[in-house]
């Protein structure tokens, strides 16, 4: 949907812009000096969780994540939202607390925002970060020979999906919302500590989309490992029970044509690595010899990590039993 505007940008001299339209990632990079670049990124998107205060963490999670993809750091965020008049004060100023005290969380601050009256509810941020103009992560660094990581098991999406349907017990609940209240700083600073190679954080086009972009970014083609790919408590159980999610087909349909997929895969494996991940974790490759480095920084860092495969020269996803 951007392609116009990309077009119509193509002429434009902005040789301060050092990632924008051209190559899409993660967020916006812009130099302001050669030690300075600003992040910029914004993302929202209506309740996923009853509970008001964790839809809001955990929307400032998801918005934030993207200036962890780009190897940044959180300076502020302003609040984007749309509430429906009927909404009770309480519980709006729920959704802002919530989403104020994860920023807070990641060092940063909520500096201001804008809401507007609207029958479906949505709330997210616009998030400004920083980085060293020479050490931005994007998703096109990826190396024949890397080790690719993950940082979050999969499954928020079909299990907010149970979620709806009334069909989610406690506890894998319990578990899929501390997933997605964990911020990918963690993870960032492990990644670039161990000098990642290439770096994204696996959000609505599922794993299996989003390795796809480094991989087309990048000119390899990722190997995964199918069962070394980690799921949330419930979410296979979920997918074997028919629960679906819009997007996960949608994922498929987009990017089946580059997935080689090995005959014997179990489907609900398939069904999981497409699932749509909100606030998901980092997807990194890392030097073969720095793979050890990453996995000491992700414990130093209270994250864990999981080797879900490797880069290879050629093109696409191969996925494997
Ligand atoms: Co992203
Ligand atoms: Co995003």
């Amino acid at each position: 949907m951007l392609r116009p505007l990309t077009a119509a940008f193509a002429g434009v001299n902005a040789p301060d812009l050092l990632v924008g339209l051209q190559v899409a990632d993660d967020a916006a990079v812009y130099r302001l000096n050669d030690a300075q670049a600003i992040v910029q990124t914004l993302d929202f998107f209506a309740p996923v969780l009853d509970d008001p205060y964790q839809f809001g963490a955990v929307a400032a999670a998801n918005a934030m994540s993207d200036i962890y993809a780009m190897g940044g750091e959180v300076l502020f965020a302003l609040n984007i939202a749309a509430f429906p008049e009927t909404m009770p004060e309480e519980v709006v100023a729920e959704i802002f607390r919530g989403g104020a005290e994860k920023v807070r969380e990641a060092g940063g601050v909520v500096a201001g925002g804008h809401s507007i009256y609207d029958p479906e509810p949505k709330y997210g941020l616009a998030v400004t970060g920083s980085v060293h103009p020479q050490r931005i992560l994007t998703k096109g660094g990826a190396r024949a020979g890397d080790r690719l990581y993950l940082t979050k098991a999969l499954g928020t999406g079909v299990l907010c999906s149970s979620l709806k349907d009334g069909k989610l017990a406690a506890a894998d609940l319990d578990a899929a919302v501390a997933s997605m209240l964990q911020l990918n700083r963690g993870a960032s600073l492990a990644a670039r500590a161990a000098d990642a190679t290439a770096l994204t954080d696996v959000t609505g086009f599922g794993l299996l989309g989003h390795a796809d972009e480094v991989a087309c970014a990048s000119g390899v083609r990722l190997r995964i490992l199918a069962e070394a790919v980690p799921a949330l408590p419930g979410a296979l159980e979920a997918i074997r029970a028919g629960v679906r999610t819009g997007g996960s087909n949608r994922n498929e349909a987009y990017v089946a044509a580059r997935v080689d997929l090995a005959s014997d895969l179990p489907r609900e494996l398939v069904e999981l690595l497409y699932d749509p991940q909100t606030s998901g974790g980092l997807l990194a490759t890392l030097p073969a010899d720095r793979a050890g480095d990453f996995e000491a920084a992700c414990r130093e860092q209270g994250v864990r990590c999981w080797q879900i495969g490797e880069a290879l020269s050629g093109a696409g996803l191969q996925v494997v039993r």
